[in-house]
């Protein structure tokens, strides 16, 4: 995962930039995740490698400005493809939990639009939005609170709200 997920992603990178820096024009695209924003009990190096691509993402487009070229991280939330059979997540509270998933083709649009206007960062959905953001200010007693907490109901909103997988299986005490 870490070969995938960090070293390709970091030399795929650093080898198309030197060309469209050369010819001052190019845009280039990385898959963050929601997870990015977020530590992930269950799933730790997964969210750790997106929260990387989200660092480096933005440090690299902040490098690059003035060049012609833009980075843009897409970060998605629980969306259709093979990823949640693959991982073995269909049952997980973030693909099964209040919060509606999205198809890859509305995703696909969402990032090909912030792509084309060259913004840094794009997370897919209002509700995404809200939770990448609620999560990254959240502070680091969110996810002993989610596994301690008294209330069945809290514990399975707070699991399903924070979309890790982890979460949700200490929510419900597998
Ligand atoms: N689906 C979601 O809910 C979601 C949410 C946030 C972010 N993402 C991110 O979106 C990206 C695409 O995921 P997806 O949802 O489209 O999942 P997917 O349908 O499972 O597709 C994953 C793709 O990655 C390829 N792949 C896996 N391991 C590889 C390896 N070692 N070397 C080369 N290729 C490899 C697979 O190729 P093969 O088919 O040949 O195995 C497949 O084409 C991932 O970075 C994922 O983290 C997904």
């Amino acid at each position: 995962m870490l070969q995938v997920n960090v070293i390709a992603l970091t030399e795929l990178t650093r080898l198309v930039l030197p060309q469209m820096v050369a010819r001052k024009r190019g845009k280039v695209m990385l898959l963050a995740s929601l997870a990015a924003f977020q530590p992930g009990p269950g799933m730790a190096v997964y969210y750790a490698t997106k929260s990387f691509v989200l660092s480096f993402g933005r440090a690299i487009g902040h490098e690059l400005r003035g060049t012609g070229v833009t980075i843009t991280t897409l970060c998605p939330g629980a969306t259709t493809s093979e990823f949640a059979q693959v991982a073995n997540m269909q049952g997980s509270a973030l693909f099964k939990g209040p919060v509606p998933v999205m198809t890859a083709a509305e995703v696909a649009r969402q990032g090909y639009a912030a792509l084309k206007a060259g913004r840094p960062q794009i997370i897919t959905g209002l509700i995404n939005r809200i939770t990448a953001f609620s999560t990254f200010h959240a502070d680091g007693n969110l996810v002993d609170d989610c596994r301690s907490s008294k209330s069945p109901r809290k514990r399975a909103v707070m699991s399903s709200w924070c979309g890790s997988p982890g979460l949700g299986r200490m929510a419900s005490g597998r």
